[in-house]
C-alpha cells in the first residue's frame, strides 16, 4: 500500500509518499481501505519530532479515518466487510489501508461521505471527553474556546451549542470570528485586537465562563483563570504557546477553580470504546439529523500531505483538512 512517512523530522518536506506492505488485523482490530483521513495538529508535531507516537501504535500518521472494512479480526463480531465506518486510532492514517481497533468504530452518520466521516473522530472523541465529561459543561453554561476556527474549535462551538450551553470563542482575526459566529457562537473575540478576559467578563455579566477549553497554554492560564466563574473548570488540551504557566493559587482558592486536562491519543481501547459508545447514542444522531457538521477546509491527495500540513501551520484554514487517498 502506498502511505506517508515522515522521512525526517522537521519541516513538511520530511513527509514522503512511500509503499508498505498492507497491513494485517489483530483479534479485536479492523482493517480499513482508507478514502479519508483527517489531519490534525497532533500530526505536525508527530512530523516535527515532538509528538512520538504511543508504544505500539504506526509510526505513519493520521490518528483518524473513514473508508470501507475490508478485514475482520478473528473475534470482531457486529461489523462485516464492505461497512463504510469511521475510526480513531492511535496512528496510521495517513495510508492507503488502516488497522483500527474494532471497539473504537462508528458508522457514517447518515447522508455522509468519507471525507465529512474522516473529518469526525479526533474533534467529536475530545470534544466529548474533555467539555462534556472532564469539563462537566452543563445547560445554560458559558463554555470559552480558544482556536474557535480550529478543528476541535468549529466541533466544540457545534456541541455545547446544541447541547444548551452559550459559547465564547478567541480567534486570530475578524473573518475567524465572523465564521465562528455563524457556526453559534455568541462572542468571538479576536484576541488580536481585544482583551478575552474583559470581553468573556462582560459578556457573563462579571461572572465568567463556566468551563474553558484550552489549548494555547503559557500566559493564557492565567488569564484564563482570570474569566473562570467561580467553581469552573480549566481543561487543557494542548498548549501551542508553552506547557508551564504561573498562575496565582489565590484565585484558585477563593473561587474554587478546577485545572484539569488530557490527552486522547495515549489513552487504553477500553476509555475510547466507552466515548464511542456515548458519541454513537448521543452525537451521531445529530450529526445524522444536520444540527452538527464537521466544518471541512479543504482536501489534498494523499501524495500531497506536505501541502495540507503546511496549510495546517499557516493557521489559514478553518476547520478540518482532509487527505484523499
Ligand atoms: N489533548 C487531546 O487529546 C487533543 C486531541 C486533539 C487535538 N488536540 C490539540 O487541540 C488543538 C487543536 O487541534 P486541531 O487539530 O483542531 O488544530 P488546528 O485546526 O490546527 O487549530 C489550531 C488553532 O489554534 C490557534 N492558535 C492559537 N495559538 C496558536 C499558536 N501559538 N500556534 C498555532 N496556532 C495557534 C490557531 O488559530 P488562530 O489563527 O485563530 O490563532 C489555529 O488555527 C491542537 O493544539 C491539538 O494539539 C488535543
Amino acid at each position: 500500500m502506498k502511505c506517508i512517512e515522515i522521512a525526517q523530522p522537521g519541516p513538511a518536506e520530511g513527509l514522503v509518499l512511500a509503499e508498505r506492505p498492507d497491513p494485517t488485523p489483530g483479534p479485536d482490530e479492523v482493517v480499513i481501505e482508507v478514502m479519508a483521513a483527517g489531519v490534525n495538529r497532533p500530526d505536525v508535531l508527530q512530523r516535527l519530532g515532538v509528538y512520538p507516537p504511543p508504544p505500539g501504535a504506526s509510526d505513519i500518521p493520521g490518528l483518524e479515518v473513514a473508508g470501507r472494512i475490508v478485514a475482520l479480526g478473528a473475534d470482531v463480531v457486529g461489523w462485516q466487510e464492505g461497512a463504510p465506518v469511521c475510526a480513531l486510532v492511535a496512528g496510521g492514517g495517513y495510508a492507503e489501508r488502516c488497522v483500527a481497533p474494532a471497539a473504537t468504530l462508528l458508522p457514517w452518520p447518515e447522508g455522509y461521505d468519507a471525507v465529512q466521516a474522516a473529518a469526525l473522530p479526533e474533534t467529536v472523541f475530545t470534544v466529548w471527553s474533555n467539555v462534556f465529561e472532564r469539563g462537566a459543561l452543563a445547560p445554560g453554561e458559558t463554555l470559552l474556546v480558544h482556536g474557535g476556527t480550529s478543528g476541535i474549535g468549529t466541533m466544540a462551538i457545534q456541541l455545547a451549542k446544541a447541547f444548551g450551553a452559550q459559547v465564547a470563542i478567541t480567534a486570530g482575526s475578524d473573518e475567524k470570528c465572523a465564521f465562528c459566529r455563524d457556526l453559534g457562537a455568541d462572542l468571538a473575540v479576536n484576541y488580536k485586537t481585544d482583551d478575552f478576559v474583559d470581553a468573556v467578563k462582560a459578556f457573563t455579566n462579571g461572572d465568567g465562563a463556566d468551563v474553558i477549553l484550552d489549548m494555547v497554554g503559557g500566559d493564557y492560564v492565567a488569564r484564563n483563570m482570570k474569566c473562570l466563574a467561580v467553581g469552573g473548570r480549566h481543561v487543557t488540551i494542548a498548549f501551542l504557546n508553552g506547557a508551564k504557566a504561573n498562575i496565582n493559587l489565590a484565585t484558585l482558592m477563593i473561587n474554587r477553580q478546577t485545572l484539569t486536562g488530557s490527552t486522547l491519543r495515549a489513552r487504553e481501547i477500553a476509555f475510547k470504546a466507552a466515548i464511542a459508545g456515548q458519541v454513537s447514542r448521543l452525537v451521531w444522531p445529530l450529526l445524522a439529523a444536520g444540527r452538527v457538521r464537521p466544518v471541512i477546509d479543504s482536501t489534498y491527495p494523499l501524495a500531497s500531505a506536505a501541502e495540507a500540513h503546511r496549510r495546517m501551520e499557516s493557521s489559514a484554514h478553518m476547520g478540518k483538512i482532509v487527505l484523499t487517498p
